[in-house]
Formats: C-alpha cells, structure tokens, sequence
C-alpha cells in the first residue's frame, strides 16, 4: 500500500503540480496564526461536514489538507480512512507525522496534486471536504468542476472556510471583532481582499460558473456571524444520484 501511495503521489505530482503550483500560501494576510489562541476550530468543522453530508464509508478526499488539520480530527471522530490531496508535500509530511504519534497513520494517505486536476478516478469518491483551501486555488472554477467529476453519484462535498457553527460563539465573536479590526490597520488592503474571497457571493459565483447541478451556499463570510452556521462560508455541494 506504501509503494502504491509513494507511486500515486510521484505521477500525480509530474502530471498536475507544476502547472498549477505557482499560487502556494499566497495572499493570506499576516495575522492568521494569531487567531489560534481562540482554540481549534478544526473539529467543530468536522461536525459540520459530517452532519451536512452523512457520508457513506470509503473514499474520502480532503482537498487542500495542508497538515492534515481536517483530516486528523475526521479520521479520529470517524475511523475511515482519509486521503489528503496537496501541492504541498512539506505540510502533508509533517501531518503523516503527526498521524503516527497519534497512531492513526494507518488511516491517513498523502497524494502530491491541485485541486484542477485531481488524479482521482470520475465517480469514485464517497465524501470530499476542503477547508480554507479554495480561496488559494488558481482556478477555482475548474477545481470544482473537478470535485464534481471525482464524487460519486449521491455524494457530497463540503468545500470552504471558517470556524464551525458550534465554535464557541464567545470565540467566535472575537474572532471576527478582531479581523474587522485588521480592515482598519496596516494590511487593510490584503485582508480587505481576505474577506472579499471568503464571501457567499463569490462562492455562489464559482458554484454558478462551474454549472454545479445541486449546491448551496451556507454562510454569510469570513466577518459575519449567520446565528446558524456562526462565522465563515460553505459551499455544499451534491452530486445527483442520477446525473
Ligand atoms: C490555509 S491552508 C488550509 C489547510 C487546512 N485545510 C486547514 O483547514 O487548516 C491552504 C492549503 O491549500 C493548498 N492549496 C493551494 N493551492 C491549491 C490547489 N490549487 N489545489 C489544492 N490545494 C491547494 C495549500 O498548499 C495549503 O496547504
């Protein structure tokens, strides 16, 4: 399984990554790691993924896993396997790291690739989640072209960013005070640019452009609280059973 997984990240990684790879980690704002003393959101996301797409067990993708901050905590709460897709193979290292110290590295796999050209099979995925990932894309229209060419039919994918909706809402509110505060300092411009992309509008704006069949759009952004969803923005998105 180990040589088989090593093969995937290599073809995956000539095949797709240098075209798209030009976009890593840029335009986020200083400031974000500050925003880890309000606690791990991770797990609160989790629940939501859970809850909106009542997967069935199999394939699991997480799309932009980074360090496996999503796919830690869902293979915890869950035990199926999951499979972390990144251009970044650094950040996919140290999240089978951590797997092994928590001795899950079992259920946790690593393919080197972007989200535009996922070197999965069509129809072939029983859940997909991505969080804070999208808004790095370099072209986020095709890479949900692509989620909805891999999912299989009935399946859902769950695909943006934020906190969670049981994110303590003390947390929460701080959260956002504090990046509202950051449109009036020194970055003003990027961060302006930040909550611009983490908009509902443009979310619904990629889903449309995508011609996604069956989707909504939950939330109201990355310095709005919906009393439902609490801070940030999601795009849920369902492939039909019978397209
Ligand atoms: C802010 S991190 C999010 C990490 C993690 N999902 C989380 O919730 O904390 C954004 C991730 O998106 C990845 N990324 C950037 N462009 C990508 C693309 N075109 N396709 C897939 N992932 C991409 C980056 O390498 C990075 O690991």
């Amino acid at each position: 399984m180990r040589r088989l997984t090593l093969a995937v990240c290599l073809l995956g990684y000539l095949v797709t990554v240098p075209q798209y790879a030009s976009c890593l980690e840029t335009a986020a704002p200083t400031g974000l790691g500050g925003e880890a003393s309000l606690g791990d959101r991770h797990r609160f996301v989790v629940e939501d993924m859970l809850r909106f797409c009542q997967p069935e067990p199999g394939f699991w993708v997480d799309l932009g896993a980074g360090r496996g901050q999503v796919a830690l905590p869902l293979i915890e709460r869950t035990e199926n396997p999951v499979i972390m897709l990144d251009p970044n193979e650094q950040a996919m290292a140290k999240g089978l790291e951590i797997a092994r110290e928590r001795d899950i590295a079992h259920r946790l796999f690593a393919v080197v690739g972007v989200a535009e050209a996922m070197p999965f099979p069509d129809n072939s995925v029983d859940l997909l989640v991505s969080r804070g990932s999208i808004f790095f894309w370099d072209d986020p229209v095709q890479g949900l072209r692509e989620v909805h060419r891999v999912l299989r039919p009935g399946a859902h994918a769950y695909i943006g960013g934020g906190a969670g909706s049981r994110f303590p809402r003390e947390a929460t509110e701080r959260l956002v005070q504090m990046r509202r505060e950051r449109l009036e300092g020194p970055e003003a411009e990027r961060w302006q640019r930040f909550v611009e992309l983490r908009c509902p509008e443009q979310m619904e704006a990629w889903a449309a452009a995508a011609e996604l069949p069956e989707y909504t759009v939950l939330g109201k952004g990355a310095i709005t609280i919906d009393p439902e969803m609490g801070q940030g923005v999601w795009l849920l998105l369902k492939k039909p059973s019978n397209p």
